[in-house]
């Protein structure tokens, strides 16, 4: 649904912060974990230097947590902390509160409730914003405040503004990349250092890389949330990060990343969305990519996006994806921002707020190369048999291989790569195939990324 167009009567006064030297500005800050202390930490660090450029002194007025006696790795000035949302929203004094909780819920009703008492907001939150973005953005507008979150992609890279401002003359065609460090760095892991999943989740959780529960990021949710983001800035397709097509990499074995290392490709979890004939279609999901991309080569937490524009050509942005200095980076630069009362593009905000959303799709609807990774009888003519098959099914192939299996010898591996083809002519196939026996076990499938 199209958001209502305020009337001009209904447009708050944007709420005026750049006051000149010696003017505070107070924040309430939402949350002190991870993010909240290292916000505290790099204004602390930063305050005072950062003064000049924003025209005024930046304060911390008060910050809302859920548990007062809980021990917290930086000291605040007794009174800062509350568990009472009123006395951050409901302080007049209060100008940007800076959201840094997480969730979906209450975090969209205080952000809300922010909005209408005319304060700024600054979120990193990327579930509230993929869910509610819209809603978020139209009630901005109509009360005259400014909601940023330049923090909720991609840590530490700049993506939201680039994509709103610098980028605000060119039409995107297609936007993917690697958002989330933490199943970067255990596909890297297994890449490198030939670790089977479970081992380079361990690792990255004993390095604080992963959380205890890791479903989040192994299950593609982060990153589907932040794709939805992506979508709507970049694209103009609102999907919900829930109905994006999503596999995770828990299906993925050793095997898969020094086959595809044999065939000339690096296995990531890729965020991608594409504008093709006015339809987006967007995925998250585990896919080869071509050694030789600058994608390939992004390994460990970092984050990279890459995106496909009429004017400036194809871009990427790389770096620190998360982590509290460099989601603290992009936090203060929202909040610099919205001190120094600048507005991103009014074009961007005209094109995400109020022009027809564009229709959306899946990737898979789209044709792509596959990898295929089958268990079949050890006979002779095993490669001839599954190609044949598949060519009966109407899937070509350019690529076979097999490999024998340690501890079995009744069965191999056939690795297999199909021209393009959609995915349920593959899985139509794969099923048949399987019924008569042709293939035991279906190892894998996963897609193959263009360069
Ligand atoms: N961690 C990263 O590197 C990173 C990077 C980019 C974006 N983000 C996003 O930033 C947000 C915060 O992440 P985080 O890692 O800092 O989370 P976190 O460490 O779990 O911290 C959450 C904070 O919010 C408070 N809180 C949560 N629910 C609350 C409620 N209902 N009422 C009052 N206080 C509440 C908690 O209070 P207590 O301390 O009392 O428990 C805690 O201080 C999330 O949206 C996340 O996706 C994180």
């Amino acid at each position: 649904m199209l958001a209502e167009r305020p009337r001009a009567n209904e447009v708050a006064r944007p709420r005026e912060l750049s006051g000149g030297a010696g003017r505070s500005v107070n924040i309430g800050l939402l949350g002190m974990g991870v993010v909240g202390t290292g916000l505290l930490r790099a204004l602390e660090a930063k305050g005072m230097r950062l003064e000049p450029r924003m025209g005024c002194y930046v304060r911390v007025k008060s910050v809302l947590v859920r548990d007062l006696d809980k021990q917290r790795e930086l000291q605040v000035a007794v009174g800062l902390l509350t568990t009472r949302p009123e006395d951050v929203l409901g302080d007049p004094d209060v100008d940007i509160v800076v959201e840094v909780m997480g969730g979906e819920h209450p975090a969209l009703e205080y952000i809300l409730a922010a909005i209408e008492a005319g304060k700024h907001v600054v979120t990193a939150d990327k579930e509230v914003v993929a869910r509610h973005g819209r809603q978020i953005l139209a009630r901005a507008h109509q009360f005259g405040v400014q909601v940023r979150f330049e923090a909720s992609v991609a840590g530490g890279i700049p993506i939201v503004a680039p994509l709103l401002r610098d980028l605000a003359a060119n039409e995107v065609t297609s936007i993917r990349g690697i958002v989330n460090g933490t199943t970067n760095y255990i596909l890297t892991r297994m890449a490198q250092q030939g670790l089977e999943l479970g081992e380079a989740l361990a690792e990255a959780q004993s390095l604080g890389y992963a959380e205890a529960d890791p479903a989040k990021d192994v299950e593609g949710t982060d990153a589907a949330c932040k794709l939805s983001i992506l979508c709507a800035l970049a694209l103009g397709a609102w999907v919900k990060d829930t109905e994006i097509h999503r596999e995770g990499i828990t299906g993925l074995e050793r095997r898969d990343l020094e086959y595809a290392r044999e065939l000339g490709y690096a296995i990531k979890l890729m965020a991608a969305a594409k504008n093709v004939d006015g339809v987006v279609y967007s995925g998250v999901y585990p896919a080869l990519v071509p050694e030789e991309s600058a994608i390939a080569r992004v390994d460990g937490v970092l984050n990279a996006v890459e995106v496909e524009t009429d004017l400036a050509g194809p871009l990427l942005f790389t770096g620190q994806g998360a982590g509290p200095s460099p989601t603290a980076s992009a936090l203060m630069a929202d909040i610099i921002d919205v001190t120094a009362g600048t507005r991103l593009s009014t074009k961007a905000e005209k094109k995400v707020l109020y022009d027809e959303p564009a229709k959306v799709s899946k990737v898979t609807d789209l044709e792509a190369e596959y990898y295929l990774r089958l268990a079949v009888a050890d006979k002779p003519q095993r490669l001839t048999d599954v190609r044949r098959r598949l060519r009966d099914h109407g899937v070509e192939t350019s690529f076979a291989m097999f490999r024998e299996l340690p501890q079995t010898e009744s069965r191999v591996e056939v690795v297999v790569v199909t021209r393009r083809v959609k995915l349920d002519l593959v899985q139509e196939a794969l099923s048949s195939m399987e019924k008569a026996g042709t293939v035991l076990e279906i190892g894998n499938v996963l897609r193959v990324e263009e360069t």
